[in-house]
């Protein structure tokens, strides 16, 4: 059995290239970890137009003549370049257009935040332009390793129209779900627009999703293994509508080819006492240096109601209704009422915008809102935050948790996903665990738990016990590699081959 990988991984976002959420970490830290083990690592990523090639030390790579996809009547071109991701031997492409990819946002206008309109398009052109470009290249993987519904197409073309090609025709695919929420679902037009097989969107076919296009479904059937982020969300995705968002019929009929690994933190970049971004550095040794981090922060952002001894809580999110947004609406003024404040950092649903504004304007000594996507803030909050807020109605692993537990930032998160699988509940007889949980999605659970580490918060010695506890804890993305490795190894020995028509209806009929 082999032991090392020529992998490829392809994903929509990459840190330190694009980045919208947690896959832009996975990406990066995945793909340096499994070079570091001696696999042999390639990434696809589209070229946005906001990325420089100078800056980024871009090359144009040389394509053998003319390489155009197909997207129903009309073909557009392909561009590859390449680059290198510091200190590492993964090897990144990324794959232009300057018309569908080359864009100022991700996945929508940054000023307008609205979602563009031809997504699908963009992606199927991303998903087939990748397959032109090995089959171009003569490029052979083992595996070749897709992330989100971006990329869902690529084993359904793999095994639908790729399946003869030589440099393809070997490669077993893996796909990774990140999040069930968005499935990349569009109108059914698109089918002919992208030229899709219209065929495979009969009715509970592979493609069809209640009478529309699911891409997120179609790599679901046709991978040949998929994973998700955390055990406990690999489960909860296969029990009803709520955690499967509709395609838990389908989850469940691979349930024998369905995996939960836990994504990894990147403890180079999240670590506090290497930190550039920190006015003040700490680590075990010397974790009371972490409350003048807080009092850099309330000084600076003219916190005038709070002192080194308040509670800080802080918040750094997308802001989708995901997050449990609504439930800390609910309980703002009272969290407010107690001596405590709230640094939030994120973009995203104009409800959430409005509520922090507003928020912001009423507690203006307590309350610091940064609607801005910001690295370096990111960083600033977590080091100076006591609790990190997490009350996610859903989350599949989420890394903001452990980042905090490095930081001695004492996480609240409810009781799901990934968030159930890292932080463990304290107990306050023994002194053990990492961060306080609730179960219910209520406003009462969340403020319980939020009082309770208020309560702790105030005994300084207990708290000091807890953030250690916290700091101590060892999320390393070197076992999550090992986690994909064996991963690969299935995808490879599982390999589905031909006659594919069988195994898809079968699939389908499962599902019923
Ligand atoms: P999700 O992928 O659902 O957004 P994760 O917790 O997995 O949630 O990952 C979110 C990542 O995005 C983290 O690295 C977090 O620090 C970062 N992030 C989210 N919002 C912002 C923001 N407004 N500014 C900077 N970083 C952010
Ligand atoms: C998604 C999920 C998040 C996860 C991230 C990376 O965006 O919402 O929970 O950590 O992907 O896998």
């Amino acid at each position: 059995m082999k032991t090392k990988f020529k992998v490829c991984i392809v994903s929509a976002e990459m840190a330190p290239f694009a980045k919208v959420g947690g896959l832009a970490d996975v990406a990066n830290s995945l793909s340096r970890t499994l070079a570091s083990m001696g696999h042999e690592v390639s990434v696809f990523v589209p070229r946005y137009g906001f990325l420089d090639a100078q800056d980024m030390g871009m090359k144009r790579v040389k394509l053998n003549g003319e390489v155009r996809v197909r997207l129903g009547n009309d073909t557009k071109s392909v561009e590859l370049w390449q680059c290198s991701l510091r200190g590492s031997k993964a090897a990144i492409y990324l794959v232009a257009n300057d018309y569908l990819l080359g864009r100022n946002g991700v996945y929508g206008d940054p000023e307008t935040r609205y979602d563009y309109a031809d997504n699908a398009l963009r992606f199927t052109f991303f998903s087939r332009a990748v397959l032109e470009i090995i089959k171009n290249l003569s490029l052979r993987y083992d595996v070749i390793h897709l992330n989100d519904h971006q990329t869902g197409l690529i084993p359904l073309l793999m095994k639908e129209e790729y399946a003869s090609e030589k440099a393809l025709a070997s490669a077993a695919t893996l796909f990774t779900i990140h999040n069930l929420g968005y499935q990349g679902v569009y109108p059914r037009e698109m089918l002919e627009e992208a030229g899709l097989p219209e065929e495979l969107a009969y009715a509970m076919g592979p493609l069809e999703f209640w009478g529309k296009v699911n891409f997120m479904k179609a790599a679901i059937v046709y991978a040949d293994i998929i994973s998700t982020v955390s055990e406990t969300y690999a489960k909860e995705i296969q029990t009803g509508q709520e955690y499967g968002c509709g395609l838990e019929g389908v989850l469940k009929a691979r349930s024998e080819d369905l995996f939960g690994v836990l994504n990894g933190a990147d403890y180079v970049t999240w670590n506090p006492s290497t930190d550039r971004y920190l006015a003040y550095k700490y680590g075990l040794s010397n974790v009371k240096d972490k409350a003048k981090n807080k009092l850099h922060f309330i000084n600076k952002n003219r916190l005038s109601d709070l002192t080194q001894q308040s509670f800080l809580m802080g918040i750094v999110s997308r802001l989708a209704d995901q997050k449990g947004l609504d439930l800390l609406e609910a309980v703002a003024d009272e969290l407010l009422a107690m001596d405590a404040g709230l640094a939030v950092l994120g973009t995203g649903q104009q409800r959430y915008h409005e509520f922090f504004t507003r928020l912001q304007e009423r507690y203006p000594g307590k309350v610091s809102v940064s609607l801005d996507f910001n690295e370096k803030l990111a960083h600033v909050i977590e080091a100076a935050s006591d609790v990190f807020l997490m009350p996610s109605r859903y989350e599949p692993c989420g890394l903001n948790q452990m980042y905090s537990m490095r930081y001695g930032t004492v996480p609240v998160v409810r009781f799901t996903g990934g968030l159930a699988d890292t932080v463990k509940p304290y107990n306050p007889t023994t002194g053990e665990g990492t961060g306080f949980v609730f179960h219910d999605y209520s406003t009462a659970a969340l403020m319980d738990a939020v009082g309770a580490a208020y309560g702790v918060f105030q005994d300084k010695e207990r708290w000091e016990r807890l953030m250690k506890n916290a700091m101590q804890e060892d999320f390393s993305w070197k076992r999550a590699a090992k986690g994909y490795v064996e991963l690969y190894k299935k995808a490879v020995g599982r390999k589905c081959s031909a006659p594919f028509a069988d195994w898809v209806y079968s699939v389908s009929e499962k599902a019923l």
